[in-house]
């Protein structure tokens, strides 16, 4: 491709999903109703813990700041997703596809984080209970928090850092959803190996090893259960249940879309519905409809909202 005569690409055409328009329109329907439905789950959570004392502790806590990611992750993308769905020129701009990228992998690195930190916090308190207290304190906590957060941006600017830099100037239609780092990068009419490989490494990797670590985890957790109190195993089995299908409806799409070799994956567009659209509506689902205290709680805040109209 001629880079000094081709024109500078200004926006992206992004295919979206194809088909008639009772597909789409069956399409809008539904991922306006999942992501109503993921707010409003996410921001009950996150009230629902700011406001019952009795839910003030770690594992509420990073339960509520996982609804605060997950809800900014799905709005990244959901949003114009469900708009380009209506609408027949289906464009984003340079800077909007930058910015998207940049958010996602921000969102997406801080709750990688923070599903690891929840882990522990479970080791800790399954396995150390006398001194859950002490170990998993308020300061730590905050400390927890903040480092999920850093990593989620040093993640996201160590990729986006050299693909603001790339030129754009010939083709521009991305057969996707959204903007996803392996399919922009590929748009670009330079070599774009090293950063191909950078983000293999940065994306694929991190989830691949984050993912087996938290499976190791889980699975060390159970056994020390199993040999010093079996009576408990039901009960840890439960909660790690839940944590294991949040995680691996995390990880299992990122790892396919980010660290198959050849791209087989990057613009499946049913592995990226998954994870951007379904996962941050199930995590509220997973944790609430199985967690007695949090019903408990929700109820009690119900009940006081309609006495106080
Ligand atoms: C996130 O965790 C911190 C504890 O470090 C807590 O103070 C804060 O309320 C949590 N945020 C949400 C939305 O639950």
């Amino acid at each position: 491709m001629d880079y000094k005569n081709g024109s500078a690409v200004t926006e992206f055409i992004l295919v979206g999903i194809s088909g008639d328009w009772q597909l789409q329109a069956f399409f809008f329907v539904t991922f306006s109703l999942i992501y109503g439905a993921t707010v409003l789950g996410n921001i009950l959570i996150i009230v629902t813990v700011a406001t019952t004392s009795t839910l003030h502790s770690p594992m509420y806590f990073l339960l509520g700041n996982l609804s605060f990611l997950d809800m900014c992750f799905s709005t990244v993308t959901t949003p114009k997703m469900i708009t380009d769905l209506l609408s027949a020129h289906k464009s984003i701009s340079l800077w909007g596809c930058m910015a998207q990228m940049f958010f996602m992998h921000l969102f997406g690195g801080a709750e990688m984080t923070l599903l690891i930190i929840m882990a522990f916090d479970r080791y800790v308190a399954i396995c150390k209970p006398l001194h859950y207290k002490i170990i998993m304190s308020h300061e730590l906590l905050n400390r927890c928090i903040i480092l999920s957060w850093t990593i989620g941006f040093i993640h996201t600017l160590s990729q986006m850092v050299l693909t603001v830099n790339l030129p754009f100037c010939g083709n521009n239609i991305i057969n996707h959803i959204f903007c996803d780092l392996p399919l922009v990068i590929k748009l670009a009419c330079v070599e774009t190996y090293t950063l191909e490989l950078l983000v293999i490494a940065d994306s694929g990797l991190l989830s691949f090893i984050s993912f087996i670590l938290l499976l190791v985890s889980y699975t060390v957790i159970l056994v020390i259960v199993r040999h010093k109190s079996p009576g408990r195993l039901s009960k840890a089995l439960s909660t790690l249940s839940a944590h294991i299908i949040v995680v691996t409806l995390f990880f299992g799409p990122c790892i396919f879309i980010y660290a198959c070799p050849f791209g087989i994956f990057t613009s499946n567009k049913t592995l990226a519905v998954c994870y951007t659209v379904i996962t941050p509506l199930l995590n509220p689902i997973i944790y609430t409809l199985r967690n007695q205290e949090m019903k408990k709680a929700m109820r009690k805040l119900w009940v006081q909202q309609v006495s106080f109209m």
